[in-house]
Order: structure tokens, then sequence, then C-alpha cells
């Protein structure tokens, strides 16, 4: 994959491309990263990218023409996609981080200030998107969220590719309990079946923390998820042992 960054504030992504997954992305060749400099495409002398908006009002907006320029210079006219971070954009899901790390070229616009004047939208084919419901102070925070939840789910990146397929949301779900060395810390026990080497006792365990993680803290994930007669069923026992629903008379 091919991604193109489009910012006013490039330093800003100097780190966080050589740290972690999104370095080893890089280094593994599986993604290809490249920042651009919005205020190379400014045309005056001050290097400006934004201006005061048309018709009165507080702050600045991010200038058409230098964002026009710099998506020139990138648009191969093939099969790219435009994102464009912004707080009133649709909002980021992992279903969306799996359709875009099928991409074979992402291009992320940092939006900044009150916004980016309208009519690039005509221009550019591109979709607006947010990562959360408050306001950023600026689209790089979100473009490396965005990159981040990507890159991560491109076959190759992770050392084991399980690691993401068992990530919370994958399943439309959240994660389950994890542990590890050392079986008792303070007298406090690993659960005694992860210990056991049953397999399917530990995957069923696995799934009913996981629904019950998801119940407790996001019962909204539940109402969107197809749910197989074993979920249905650890969930009303789930349900049962939160007093939520009345234990069976029998
Ligand atoms: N810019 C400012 N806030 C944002 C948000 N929540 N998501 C994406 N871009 C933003």
């Amino acid at each position: 994959m091919k991604v193109d960054i489009l910012t006013i504030f490039p330093d800003f992504f100097s780190s966080p491309l050589d740290s972690s997954i999104l370095k080893r992305a890089k280094d593994c060749g599986k993604v290809k990263m490249n920042v651009v400099n919005l205020r190379d495409f400014a045309s005056d002398k001050h290097k400006s990218t934004d201006d005061t908006p048309f018709g009165g009002g507080a702050g600045m907006v991010l200038m058409v023409e230098p964002l026009y320029k710099a998506l020139e210079s990138v648009v191969e006219k093939k099969d790219e996609k435009i994102i464009m971070t912004s707080a009133f954009g649709k909002r980021f899901s992992q279903d969306m981080a799996k359709k875009f790390s099928t991409l074979k070229h992402l291009i992320l616009i940092c939006g900044h200030y009150k916004g980016v004047d309208e009519r690039i939208k005509e221009l550019f084919t591109m979709e607006e998107v947010s990562v959360g419901d408050y306001v950023l102070s600026g689209g790089e925070f979100a473009s490396l969220v965005i990159l981040d939840a990507v890159v991560r789910l491109i076959p190759g990146v992770l050392g084991n590719f399980d690691s993401a397929i068992t990530d919370s949301f994958y399943e439309g779900i959240l994660g389950y309990p994890q542990y590890t060395r050392p079986a008792e810390f303070m007298g406090l026990k690993v659960p005694e079946v992860l210990l056991s080497g049953n397999h399917e006792k530990i995957r069923l365990w696995r799934k009913k923390e996981a629904l019950k993680k998801t119940f407790l803290n996001r019962p909204d994930l539940l109402d969107k998820k197809e749910l197989s007669d074993e979920d249905k069923k650890l969930l009303q026992e789930i349900q049962k042992s939160e007093g939520l629903i009345e234990k069976d008379v029998s």
C-alpha cells in the first residue's frame, strides 16, 4: 500500500512513522509512507495555507489552492482513496479500517482550523472521516489513528496475523481478559481454566468473558452483531449472573 499524508505539520509524523508497527510496516516494504507539506504548495511568499472565512466568523479555513496542488501531485487517477479527517465526518470504525486495508493507495488529508474550503470536495472525490465525537486541535492526530488501525490489518505487517484476528472489535465485540506469568501475584491467581490446557474450555471462557465485557461496557455493539446460538446461550448466563434476568425455575 502507498500512503500519502497531506499536512501543514510534517514534523508531527517523524517519530510516529518511525516507531512500532508503522515503522515495521515501512521496513518490511508492505507500506510506503510519504508525508507531503502543504506549505510547499502555497503560492505567496509567506507560504500561507489558511485564511479568514468569507462571511465572517472566528477561526481560519484551510485554503483550496495549496490543497488542490498537493492533491494533484499525489493523485494518480487509478484506485486511490482520499480521506479527509474532520470532526464532521463519518465515524471511523474497525469495518472501515478493514476496507481501507485492502486499498493500494490511501491519501490522508489532515484537516485543520475551522475547516477546509468546501470547494476541494467538488474537485476531488473524498470521504470525510471522524475518529470520535470530540474536537481535536488538528487532523494529524486523527490521521495517525486511522493509519495505525489500517496498517496493522495488512497481512504480513503484524508478526502473527492472529493477533489482529483476536483483537477487540475484530468480531464486533470487545476482547477477553489476558494474563501472563506469574500464575499468582500478591495472592491473585490466574483463572484456573487458562492453566487447564483444555482448548475448548478456554475458547468458551474467553468468549463468555468477551461477551460479558461487551454487554457491560458497549451493549450497542451487541445490537449490531449477528449472534450465534452459543453467543445467545452465553449472554443469557451472563444476564442471569448479573441478576438481570430471573434464575431458571427448573
Ligand atoms: N479534527 C478535529 N477533530 C477531529 C475528529 N474528531 N476526527 C477527525 N478529525 C478531526
